[in-house]
């Protein structure tokens, strides 16, 4: 079965070809618009999926050497997100799908990050714990089978990547935070500057991360911008060993109450390389199996909407042509 999958939550847009679960394809078009303006604009990632759509899915249809013809059926995310910019990507899958008359099926986009560790070779089994951290989610879930899970714990305030986002704008590093706060850190002394930790009480799975990031807003208001290169990694690396602390902290109890062998990380912020080392070194001391995407699999990318797609079609379920865009679609 051949299926293509289209994203346009946020400010990516992507679509890949997926064939009997391996990807043939996966073209993603990150939107430069947004970088001047610190943050995405809706409005304008909007318009820019629009005039990329068209281009990215002929992109992806090429380089997997299939024809329109050759699909079986579209999944296509149907939240959460930007509702304009679910729209586009949305509208378009299922005009496509009408138009070749084959089957088409909505994909909720957590559902992409939360297999996208199935998209590598070798790929986990089931059960398994996964860490979600992007730009607009940081969650906890226990997968115990396909289209079977539990969302143990999510963010009450910021999520992680907002976190490294904002602060990145305090810090006038410019947007996307999180990549460049990753590189500065690297050359940073993370016991520099104690920031505090917020673990929401022993039981919890929750985050809250809007307490560090206020902490670093005072840090800047009482000692003003780092004026040295060595300042300034180590304010990066403080803030981000802080967050790491966190995620770390309760990915690793959250595995051991769950039973499990495998941990899945996945969205933008798994490709944070403290948080990769930080999780070797406890999954391997604990005996757990930790699974984190390539790149291209970490960033919003239409290769995990396609593999879900596949997935459904594949287990007959089909969405109607009637479906909308849900902007604060859950994951339940
Ligand atoms: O999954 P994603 O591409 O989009 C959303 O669904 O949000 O995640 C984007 C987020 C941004 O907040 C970005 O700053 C963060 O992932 N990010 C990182 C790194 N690379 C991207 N955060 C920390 N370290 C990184 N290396
Ligand atoms: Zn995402």
């Amino acid at each position: 079965m051949t299926i293509l999958g289209i994203e346009s939550s946020c400010d990516e847009t992507s679509a890949a070809v997926v064939k009997d679960g391996n990807v043939l394809s996966n073209v993603i078009s990150s939107q430069l618009v947004h970088k001047r303006y610190g943050g995405v604009v809706p409005e304008l990632a909007s318009r820019a999926h629009q005039r990329l759509i068209l281009e990215v899915v002929g992109e992806a249809l090429g380089q997997a050497n299939s024809a329109r013809e050759d699909l079986d059926g579209i999944a296509a995310t149907y939240g959460p997100g930007l509702i304009g910019a679910l729209l586009v990507g949305l509208n378009f899958g299922k005009a496509m799908a009408y138009g070749l008359g084959i089957p088409f099926v909505g994909v909720n986009h957590m559902e992409g990050h939360l297999y996208s560790n199935m998209l590598r070779q070798p790929a986990h089994g089931f059960p398994f714990l996964a860490l979600i951290v992007s730009g607009g989610h940081t969650m906890l879930v226990h997968v115990i089978e396909r289209f079977s899970h539990h969302v143990l714990g999510e963010t009450r305030d910021d999520a992680s990547g907002e976190a490294f986002d904002k602060v990145a704008k305090m810090l006038k590093l410019g947007y996307p935070g999180g990549p460049v706060i990753d590189s500065m850190a690297r050359k940073g002394n993370p016991e520099a500057i104690r920031f505090p930790r917020s673990f929401l009480g022993d039981e919890s799975f929750d985050f809250s991360f809007s307490g560090i990031k206020t902490a670093v807003l005072y840090h800047v208001r009482d000692h003003g911008l780092p004026s040295t290169e060595q300042g300034m990694a180590d304010l990066c690396a403080s803030f981000q060993e802080a967050i790491v602390d966190v995620l770390v902290g309760k990915t690793i109890r959250a595995a051991r109450q769950c039973r499990v062998e495998d941990i899945s990380v996945a969205g933008g912020v798994s490709a944070n390389s403290r948080l990769r080392s930080r999780l070797e070194v406890e999954c391997k001391k604990h005996g757990f199996r930790l699974f984190t995407p390539p790149l291209e699999y970490c960033m919003d990318n239409g290769a995990m909407i396609a593999y879900v797609g596949w997935m459904k079609l594949g287990q007959g379920i089909r969405s109607p042509l009637s479906l909308p865009a849900v902007a604060a679609l859950e994951l339940l």
